[in-house]
């Protein structure tokens, strides 16, 4: 990630003496990446240290732990109609857990407002991406105001403190958490940073937060942290905790559009590797890879059969969010906001006849977009929240006895997807 920093407009108090901040206040400068400080080092330069805690921390009054049905111990293949879960709450308060591992959860949020004025959150245990679905409005961080809206990702960094307004009447939000820091798959960058010339992601396409000017208040600022597996503590702060001179560093909340990833077409099947746009942990042995199914070209070879074969992951869970109903290879099964849980060790492909109507498909650019994120060496589980709104009839939707919807759309998902 680029090295970024954002200074404000006014000079530092005595409380930033620790580091040295120039009189000459630049609005921004981007530096060369993986700066002298490391990947994923951070300065926050506070005008007021922000320590002063003026009520004793307490239990929250809502919990982010995840809870599980005796039913998530049978092996088998979900599909949960997130579209059909309720709206109600805030972007916190309104998070569910659908799948969870010890390293990786995915959660959906359906929030109704914005959280109540002058409370924060922080994750601190996990970093965050929040994929937008529909909504929009502005993640408001230590780090500036960081607007966002329907079909982007909006990646902030464990630890960091925020509240998300919305700018919509309501948002939809597939957040995935993380233990390990989360950014755009490595290989696609040289060792300065910058994007290869084959890559489909580039890192000047991320969008930044703006630092407004300080916010030199007192009073009662409650931050909810996640901590220990989901559970909440509030610490209330005594100064607004948005009191910085300015802060630098690679590791900052950003936005990416994902129609910014720009898909790769290819004569035959382009497989996932290309479709990849954000990686976690120390992969392939750790952490998941996140790929973006953006709108390109099936392959156009005559004897291309655009739908995926019969396949499992011996070493991956298998998570995919449609944000469109128009995936070939789930035609018929899925609707806008299914997500599909395929553990490892159980096969899938395409139901009915969805690969012979593939064929039709070459050479057409398909309508899907949809985001997959696949574990490595990590076993997931179907939470309550998530098993409450199951398709009952997934694990039958491959037999021949079963009708199949005729096909509404196009698309066709890769041969490992
Ligand atoms: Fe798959």
């Amino acid at each position: 990630m680029v090295m970024i920093v954002k200074k404000g407009t006014v000079p530092p108090t005595p409380h930033t003496e620790f580091y040295a901040i120039p009189k000459v206040l630049a609005r921004e400068e981007i530096h060369g990446s993986y700066g002298f400080s490391g990947a994923w080092s951070r300065k926050v330069h506070v005008r007021f240290y922000p320590t002063e805690q003026v009520k004793p921390p307490r239990k929250g009054d809502f919990d982010l732990v995840p809870a599980f049905p005796p039913e998530a111990d049978v092996l088998q293949p979900y599909h949960i109609f997130t579209g059909r879960m309720p709206s109600g709450d805030d972007a916190i308060r309104s998070r569910r857990p659908i799948v969870h591992g010890t390293r990786t959860t995915l959660s959906i949020a359906k929030p109704t407002e914005s959280m109540p004025k002058d409370t924060f959150f922080r994750n601190g245990e996990r970093h965050e991406v929040y994929f937008v679905q529909d909504g929009g409005g502005v993640v408001r961080s230590e780090y500036g105001d960081l607007p966002f809206r329907k079909d982007v990702y909006v990646a902030i960094p464990k630890g960091t403190t925020y509240r998300v307004d919305l700018t919509s009447p309501k948002a939809w939000f597939l957040v995935v958490e993380s233990i390990y820091p989360i950014n755009f798959a490595p290989h696609y960058f040289n060792k300065e940073g910058q994007a290869t010339l084959m890559s489909p992601v580039v890192e000047t396409e991320i969008e930044t937060p703006e630092l407004p000017k300080f916010k030199d208040e007192r009073g009662e600022f409650p931050v909810d942290v996640k901590h220990g597996g989901g559970k909440i503590t509030r610490i209330m702060l005594g100064h607004h905790p948005f009191d910085l001179a300015g802060w630098e560093g690679a590791l900052y909340p950003f936005v990416f559009d994902i129609k910014r990833h720009h898909g790769i077409a290819r004569e035959i099947h382009t497989a996932p590797p290309m479709h990849q746009t954000f990686q976690s942990g120390n992969v392939p042995h750790s952490g998941f890879s996140l790929c973006s199914f953006v709108p390109v070209m099936a392959g156009w070879h005559p004897l291309e059969v655009p739908a995926p074969y019969a396949h499992f992951n011996v070493d991956s869970d298998e998570l995919m969010f449609f944000c469109n109903p128009f995936y070939g290879a789930r035609e018929g099964v899925v609707e806008e906001g299914s997500f599909t849980f395929h553990p490892g060790s159980t096969p899938h492909s395409p139901q009915g006849k969805a690969a012979e109507r593939s064929l039709a498909a070459r050479g057409k650019v398909q309508g899907r977009l949809a985001v997959m994120l696949d574990t490595y060496f990590e076993s997931m589980r179907i939470t309550t929240q998530g098993y409450a709104f199951r398709d009952p009839e997934y694990v039958l939707s491959w037999s021949e006895n079963e009708p199949h919807a005729e096909a509404k759309g196009e698309g066709w998902e890769s041969p490992s997807a």
